[in-house]
């Protein structure tokens, strides 16, 4: 069988440049581009200062860049010189028209496949690496025939499983990697050299071979079960919060079953990242499409349950500042949806953050990773209220005390291991009195907090 020796990589973004820079790590001896039409976002990967933040990944990048690791904006060129051409460009949730709100917008997905058609001069694997709906490959594979001037495509459906701020090493040490593509003997060679390709550093009975539909499928329910999860303990903290249970022992309590497992079990103010909501609302649209109603409405309870939660602690925050928050600043620790990255997407800062703001609170953000402009954006985007009073209302501060300072009450919102060792002496010192501190991701030491002097409230989690 013949080895792959070039790759091209459309969309450098959080999944296409992790997953190529490792590949390049490992495969020496095949050569990568990585392409995107955003030429800022390729002359940032040139350099050491690499537009996304990924514990180590600077590392991998530098080894084997200028080796065999390229990035470019010359999409056409890289397509014509590769065999197998990855497709990572962007699926947000479609804003407009039929399925607006819910359906995966494969605008850009569509437009790689129309180029790949256009100017291919020789057989290519296509590899979507993007999650996309089942039976997006049909689509791209209708393109794709539309235009070959006898080149022949093959389309593979190979998921990413990498979670932000872990990508790296979960890039390297996977749980498994999938691939389905067409049992026939032309898609059954194209699944093996993509096989060949991981099986450089991953044990061949890790690597899952399917056909097409499985995988993609398998992609959107794995995040659909994980963010289930989340949604289920995040339905009991309330719970626990009228009863006085502590939703971290019924967690610990539940996950030591060895049928269910301890993760994804953390109760939070509410899951965010690019691909849950997105990925069940999809798989939801999907349902009805269908037409299984039911079913439909199962995993849109999901969705509706984080909706929930993330409501519910700005609720909780304005009901125990004597319900109102109005002029009383509020200081939000952490933007990213999780610790270790800086995307925001979907953050539930976000939400919160608007809430407070339509109550009138004054709001002072700090986090390690998250620049002001994109906070802003994140608001704006949402269009409760003009720019400019989002400007007024809202202020980014570069450092967890300027944050803090004569605030009312703090609420961590990103689980940053920093804000664990933070002099909270000083802080209490310096606010507003009586002090509240709302812990949505229960990661700090509440009894000291409490001899320090605050009044803490904490996500499923009754008065102690
Ligand atoms: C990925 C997956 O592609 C998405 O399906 C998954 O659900 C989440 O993760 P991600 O890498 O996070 O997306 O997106 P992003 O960081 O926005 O990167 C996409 C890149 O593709 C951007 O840099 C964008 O400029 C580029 N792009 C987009 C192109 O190069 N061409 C296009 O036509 C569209
Ligand atoms: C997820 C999937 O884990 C990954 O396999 C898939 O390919 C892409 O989507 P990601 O969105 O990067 O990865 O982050 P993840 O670690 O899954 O966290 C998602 C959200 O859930 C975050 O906001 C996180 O804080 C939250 N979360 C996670 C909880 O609230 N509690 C938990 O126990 C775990």
């Amino acid at each position: 069988m013949k080895k792959i020796k070039s790759i091209c990589c459309i969309g450098a973004g959080y999944v296409g440049g992790p997953t190529m820079a490792v590949i390049a790590q490992q495969c020496p001896e095949i050569k990568v581009i990585v392409v995107d039409i955003n030429a800022d976002r390729i002359a940032q990967w040139q350099t050491d200062n690499l537009p996304i933040y990924e514990p180590g990944l600077l590392e991998v990048v530098k080894e084997a860049r200028g080796r065999n690791l390229f990035f470019s904006t010359d999409i056409e060129n890289a397509i014509r010189d590769s065999e197998m051409i990855f497709m990572s460009v962007n699926t947000p949730t479609k804003t407009y028209g039929l399925g607006k709100g819910r359906a995966a917008d494969l605008k850009f997905v569509e437009l790689s496949a129309r180029k790949i058609a256009e100017v291919s001069t020789s057989d290519k694997i296509v590899v979507e690496k993007s999650t996309l709906p089942v039976r997006t490959a049909e689509s791209i594979k209708t393109i794709l025939k539309e235009h070959t001037n006898g080149v022949k495509f093959q389309v593979l459906s190979n998921p990413e499983f990498l979670a932000e701020g872990t990508a790296v090493q979960d890039l390297q040490k996977p749980d498994r990697v999938l691939i389905g593509g067409d049992q026939t003997p032309e898609g059954l060679q194209a699944i093996e050299a993509l096989t060949d390709i991981y099986a450089h550093w991953i044990p061949r009975e890790q690597i899952i071979q399917t056909r097409l539909w499985s995988s993609e499928l398998s992609k959107l329910t794995a995040n659909a079960f994980l963010a289930q999860r989340i949604s289920s303990i995040n339905s009991l903290t309330a719970l626990c919060e009228a009863t006085g249970a502590d939703v971290d022992e019924v967690a610990y309590a539940i996950g030591t079953d060895s049928r269910i497992g301890s993760k994804f079990l953390k109760a939070s103010v509410g899951f965010g990242g690019s691909c849950f909501q997105k990925d069940i609302l999809n798989l939801v649209y999907l349902c009805e499409y269908f037409g299984l109603p039911e079913v439909a409405a199962y995993w849109e309870q999901v969705i509706i349950m984080n909706d929930y939660q993330k409501k519910r602690f700005a609720t909780n925050i304005i009901h125990t500042l004597f319900n109102t928050v109005s002029g009383k600043k509020i200081a939000l620790l952490g933007w990213a949806f999780k610790k270790d990255t800086n995307d925001t997407r979907e953050s539930a800062a976000i939400y919160v953050a608007d809430d407070l703001l339509s109550d009138l609170a004054q709001v002072g953000v700090y986090d390690p990773q998250v620049s002001a402009d994109k906070m802003y954006a994140d608001l704006n985007y949402l269009q409760t209220r003009p720019a400019k009073e989002n400007e007024q209302m809202l202020e980014v501060h570069s450092n967890a005390y300027d944050a803090c300072k004569d605030a009312h009450a703090i609420a961590i919102i990103t689980e940053w291991d920093e804000f664990k060792t933070l002099d909270w002496q000083r802080i209490f010192d310096q606010m507003k009195k009586p002090a509240f501190l709302f812990d949505g991701r229960n990661i700090l030491n509440h009894s000291h907090l409490r001899e320090v002097g605050f009044i803490v409230k904490a996500i499923g989690k009754g008065a102690e």
